[in-house]
């Protein structure tokens, strides 16, 4: 894994859009792996500003999305859905018919997995961006899951609902389930830029890069692969 320490999140998400630009120059008809949560949201704002300023195109570039909240959609602004388009979607010129993400509402919550996994073979990741939570999850992938999983459906872990509950009304209203890509399918990609921010951070950054690979830790499985970009602030790399 190349580890890239900075000062602050401001350099961090300077140094993630110089990977982004770097895989999108060399593949304009990239797919790229997108991430939601407040970790990309800077990576987001300066691929939109460099796309007003110096044109780079994603007109023809595909994204599959990480996750997605069982129950929510696009009519809700807690969905992921919603916040790809909000945050980058509709900043830049890539055509939304070529965005995917689980179907928070898909009636038949198996089928819809196995849609995805399909599409996820299809659409093999050029790069993919991640977040980490602080128990050490990527995506929804929580402690335990295993390295070889696929989409599916996970119960969030207890930290993970109390994580996010910042960004809903009450903690109540947090879903209790998620689609996510698994581990297998984020392995699958070409690139992994994986981010971290701040302290509450550093204890899952530290075994992401010096912990045994092990499935109580699901970053750990990024150590075995072949092209993983660790770029993170001085706070969350604190301890490594
Ligand atoms: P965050 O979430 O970017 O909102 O901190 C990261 C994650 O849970 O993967």
């Amino acid at each position: 894994m190349k580890v890239i320490k900075v000062k602050n999140y401001e350099e961090m998400s300077e140094e993630a859009l110089k990977v982004m630009l770097s895989v999108v120059s060399e593949n304009p008809n990239a797919v790229l792996g997108l991430a939601t949560g407040s970790t990309p949201l800077g990576l987001y704002a300066k691929m939109a500003q460099d796309h007003r300023e110096n044109g780079t195109s994603y007109a023809n570039c595909r994204a599959v999305n990480l996750d997605e909240y069982v129950g929510l959609d696009a009519s809700s602004d807690q969905s992921y859905v919603y916040f790809m388009r909000e945050n980058l979607f509709k900043n830049i010129d890539i055509k939304l018919e070529n965005t995917h993400i689980e179907n928070g509402t898909a009636a038949d919550k198996e089928a819809e997995c196995a849609r995805y996994n399909a599409l996820l073979n299809e659409l093999r990741q050029d790069i993919q961006l991640l977040g980490i939570g602080s128990n050490g999850h990527i995506a929804f992938n929580e402690p335990g899951t295993a390295f070889d999983s696929v989409t599916h459906i996970v119960d969030l872990a207890e930290s993970t609902i109390k994580d996010n509950s910042r960004l809903f009304k009450s903690i109540d209203e947090v879903p209790r389930q998620a689609f996510t890509m698994g581990l297998s399918n984020i392995m699958n990609a070409k690139k992994v830029l994986i981010l971290a921010n701040g302290e509450g951070k550093a204890n899952a950054v530290r075994e992401l890069v010096k912990g045994e690979a092990r499935e109580e830790v699901p970053a750990t499985v990024l150590q075995s692969h072949p092209d993983c970009i660790l770029i993170c602030d001085e706070a969350a790399g604190k301890f490594i």
